[in-house]
């Protein structure tokens, strides 16, 4: 009863962070190129981590680091499927 209980006050501030997270990511990471190359990613959290220093190394600057990790190895690991394609098959747009 008292785990479910700080299950449900836990889950408002789960979505709080993730929503920071997602702004994080529109505020920081859109200024060089688009976030497809983001979201096509599936990578493990540790991955995710050294991406963020990667590009904190070509000069991003992250201001909420923690809601943009949580942001991006919930809803980018490598237990996702796989994005949709662009592209059919024969090279035509969907
Ligand atoms: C200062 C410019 C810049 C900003 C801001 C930036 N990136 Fe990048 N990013 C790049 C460049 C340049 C590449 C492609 C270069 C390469 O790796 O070959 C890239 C590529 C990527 C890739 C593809 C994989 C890779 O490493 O090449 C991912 C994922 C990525 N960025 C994530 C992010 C995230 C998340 C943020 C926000 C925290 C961000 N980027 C902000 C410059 C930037």
């Amino acid at each position: 009863m008292r785990y479910l209980l700080g299950m449900l006050l836990a889950m408002p501030l789960l979505a709080a962070d993730f929503e920071a997270g997602k702004a994080e990511e529109r505020r920081a990471c859109t200024s060089c190129h688009g976030l497809r190359i983001i979201h096509v990613q599936r990578l493990p959290r540790a991955t995710w981590e050294r991406e963020l220093t990667k590009m904190e190394g070509w000069g991003t600057v992250i201001k909420d680091r923690a809601a943009l990790l949580e942001y991006l190895a919930a809803s980018y690991s490598d237990t996702t499927p796989p994005p949709t394609p662009m592209l059919s098959g024969d090279g035509r747009k969907k």
